[in-house]
């Protein structure tokens, strides 16, 4: 049996980064915290986007069945800002080449297109150009018929 903190949708423990309670929520957006993304067009300065974007996500979404949890890696770290979609029973969507700033729009209605649709899947017209652009991958369901994993 898993000690506290370590049960499968607790993942505070494993990122060791800021969440919102991911138990109760229908979606979780994963945000990496720790791209990097050039400042200036040089190769000397960097900014980390992603835990501002983590933090407004939060606001807009505080009181919805969306979930914000930072991470330190994604594992697209050429492609800043990135972050992943992911809910039971649906696809999960990579995406990265996210500007928080100008696709903050863009972002939010992506999120609310994926928690709306019935498996994940958002129809091509219903998706911002960021998200037809930056999507790195998609990544099928669980099937339910599993045995789960031992950690
Ligand atoms: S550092 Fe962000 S995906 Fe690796």
């Amino acid at each position: 049996m898993a000690e506290a903190g370590t049960q499968a949708g607790d993942l505070n423990f494993i990122a060791g980064r800021e969440a919102t309670d991911m138990t109760k929520s229908a979606v979780t957006v994963f945000i990496c915290v720790s791209c990097r993304r050039p400042v200036d067009g040089g190769d000397e300065a960097f900014d980390r986007p992603g835990a501002d974007l983590a933090s407004v996500l939060r606001q807009k979404f505080h009181g919805s069945d969306v979930a914000i949890a930072e991470v330190d890696c994604l594992a697209v770290c050429t492609r800043p800002c990135t972050l992943a979609l992911s809910a039971e029973n649906k696809w999960t969507y990579l995406i990265g080449d996210l500007e928080p700033e100008s696709h903050l729009d863009e972002i939010v209605a992506t999120v609310k297109s994926f928690a709306a649709s019935e498996n994940g899947i958002v129809a091509w017209r219903e998706r911002p150009s960021s998200f037809r652009k930056g999507v790195v991958a998609r990544v099928p369901p669980r099937p339910s018929n599993l045995e789960p994993v031992e950690p």
